[in-house]
């Protein structure tokens, strides 16, 4: 599917707020660590600037991380995500917090027929730029406006039918919801959308095993969760004090637990094997 040219797709930035905030804070801490090192009357040296010099990099570190991964790193993700389900090419596809498109889209340019539909609430804190019109603009540009539906809804209370969806796919939004229960009401939601056969693949950066918990309670008794490659499941936690740490979750609705174990290198699976697990319990 050829992309319309003009103006580079945008997908926004993630949390635009929280970025700024660590470059602010980042430079803030530089100029101090800065100041003290050369021992400026009335303030610490020595280990205090070192201290300070060491936060200010590894908070510049995170911003720049965050940036790269709004321009280029996302893209990458994407595809790997969904590189991971099955496509027949006539599946209807729903993607939950789709934001300016990504996963949406990436979808949508799967398909020869069937639809892709995306469902946000439209979150400015979450998503710069986030707005319907933003992703029906990015559709348009890559040639799948035709396919592609944007509906306004929140994933804790989904305005579709029971087992309405072939594939859900989600990334980078249930973390944002606040509360253990919601998020897990939101998990449910997803499984209760999936027609029986239908296949989910979720990114994110927090509580991923949880997703996994819920998701086999609710009949995808084969949900698993898979690194999302070595600078995301790494080394951002690394630079982030263990905060962020993105992966992927996959699982099929009706999907048996046979103690397979996939493996996946970049973004392909290299093999399934049969591997002993713990108490009957497949690997979160
Ligand atoms: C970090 S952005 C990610 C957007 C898009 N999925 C992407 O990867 O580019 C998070 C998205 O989740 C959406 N969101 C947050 N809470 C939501 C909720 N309860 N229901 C639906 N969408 C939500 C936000 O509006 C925003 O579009």
């Amino acid at each position: 599917m050829a992309a319309t040219s003009g103006p580079r797709l945008d997908y926004g930035i993630d949390a635009p707020r929280a970025v700024f905030a660590l470059v602010v804070l980042g430079a803030a801490s530089g100029l101090a660590a800065l100041c003290m090192g050369l021992g400026l009357p009335g303030l610490p040296g020595g280990l205090a600037a070192a201290t300070l010099a060491v936060l200010a990099a590894d908070l510049l570190a995170v911003a720049a991380a965050f940036l790269w991964y709004s321009r280029a790193g996302k893209l990458r993700q994407r595809d790997r995500l969904l590189d991971l389900l099955r496509w027949g090419g006539d599946e209807t596809v729903l993607d939950v917090g789709c934001g300016r498109g990504l996963l949406l889209i990436g979808a949508a340019r799967r398909l020869s027929g069937g639809r892709a539909v995306g469902v946000d609430i439209w979150s400015q804190v979450d998503l710069s730029g986030n707005r319907p019109e933003a992703t029906r603009e990015n559709a348009r540009r890559e040639g799948v406006a035709g396919r592609v539906e944007v509906w306004d809804g929140d994933a804790r209370h989904l305005p579709f039918a029971d087992a309405t969806f072939d594939v859900v796919v989600s990334s980078l939004v249930l973390h944002n919801i606040p509360g253990q229960e919601d998020r897990r009401r939101a998990v449910r939601e997803v499984a209760r959308v999936l027609k029986p056969g239908g296949r989910v693949a979720l990114l994110d950066l927090r509580h991923t095993g949880d997703y996994v918990r819920v998701l086999r309670q609710c009949g995808l008794a084969d949900a698993r969760r898979l690194p999302a490659g070595f600078f995301f499941t790494w080394l951002f936690p690394l630079l982030t004090w263990g905060a962020v740490r993105f992966y992927r979750v996959t699982g099929n609705k009706g999907g048996r637990s046979t103690g397979t174990v996939s493996v996946y290198k970049s973004g392909n699976l290299v093999t399934d094997s049969q591997r002993p697990t713990q108490g009957g319990q497949l690997p979160i």
